[in-house]
């Protein structure tokens, strides 16, 4: 596996590969089986796979965990070297940002719902480093986790409205034992936490069964989930939605099969996201 550090670097790689597809997984590294399983999945598309490793700081907010988030490169690495991964690009930050830059790529209104409300700017940050990342690396497949499904449609969208030369795809989410999403944040969980955090999941199949039984009243459907998590007052809920699964709207009325549920909870200080199809 290649460590790529620089822009010349990324260069110097790209030119060896003549112009054939490069499959990238963008990471904040903490990997997990969740990020292995998307280079898997690259590799049915090309042999070239690029993964990069950039704690990004402008997803973080004021009072968010970008110090204390996990910095683990050397079991990264390793890890890594058991994939078919080609290449890592480890970029400085002044690689991704160089001084002065100011410009922005802005998605609106995807990135003022949901998560976006609760962290705003988060998703700001999360466009401008994935296109500053696009533009370095030229991939011609960038491949995302399904688990942070808000951030895949923001993306979506920003390659659409861009024309921008790559092809999204989405990796399935990954789960530990009970059905917990798998999430490089899920190292912040106690003993407790992780006893309790599978209730997230469990109040999507809840509802997720319920309308496969015939409720599609969206309010309804809800309040089943919200009567689950009730149960436990260690979880505060931050939202628990069913929407559109392009705009993310909430489906104010009736329910439709191709929705999706969305679910975002703090357990303890940790913050934890989820989502589920409704069928
Ligand atoms: O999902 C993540 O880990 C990050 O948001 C991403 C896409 C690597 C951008 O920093």
């Amino acid at each position: 596996m290649l460590i790529l550090k620089t822009k010349e670097d990324l260069r110097a790689f790209k030119d060896t590969l003549a112009g054939a597809p490069i499959a990238f997984i963008p990471t904040m590294g903490a990997l997990h089986q969740g990020h292995l399983s998307l280079i898997q999945l690259a590799k049915n598309y090309t042999q070239h796979i690029l993964v990069s490793i950039f704690v990004n700081p402008t997803q973080f907010g004021p009072n968010e965990d970008f110090s204390a988030y996990p910095r683990t490169i050397t079991a990264d690495c390793e890890l890594l070297k058991t994939t078919p991964t080609t290449a890592l690009f480890l970029p400085e930050t002044q690689t991704i940002y160089p001084s002065g830059s100011t410009t922005q790529v802005i998605v609106p209104k995807l990135t003022t719902l949901w998560c976006g409300k609760s962290r705003p700017g988060h998703f700001d940050g999360v466009t401008n480093v994935v296109h500053r990342l696009l533009n370095l690396t030229q991939a011609t497949h960038l491949i995302l986790g399904e688990k942070d499904y808000q951030q895949y449609c923001i993306i979506n969208k920003m390659i659409h409205d861009l024309s921008l030369p790559t092809t999204l795809l989405q990796g399935p989410t990954l789960r530990e034992k009970g059905g917990l999403a798998m999430s490089s944040r899920n190292r912040y969980l106690n003993k407790n936490d992780r006893l309790i955090a599978p209730t997230l999941f469990q109040t999507l199949k809840k509802i997720q069964e319920n309308f496969k039984n015939g409720e599609n009243t969206t309010k309804n459907l809800l309040q089943s989930g919200r009567d689950l998590l009730a149960k436990i007052p260690e979880i505060t809920l931050d939202y628990l939605t069913i929407v559109d699964p392009i705009t993310l709207e909430e489906r104010s009325d009736r329910a439709l099969p191709n929705d999706r549920i969305l679910i975002a909870a703090k357990i303890g200080s940790t913050r934890l996201i989820d989502n589920l199809n409704l069928m």
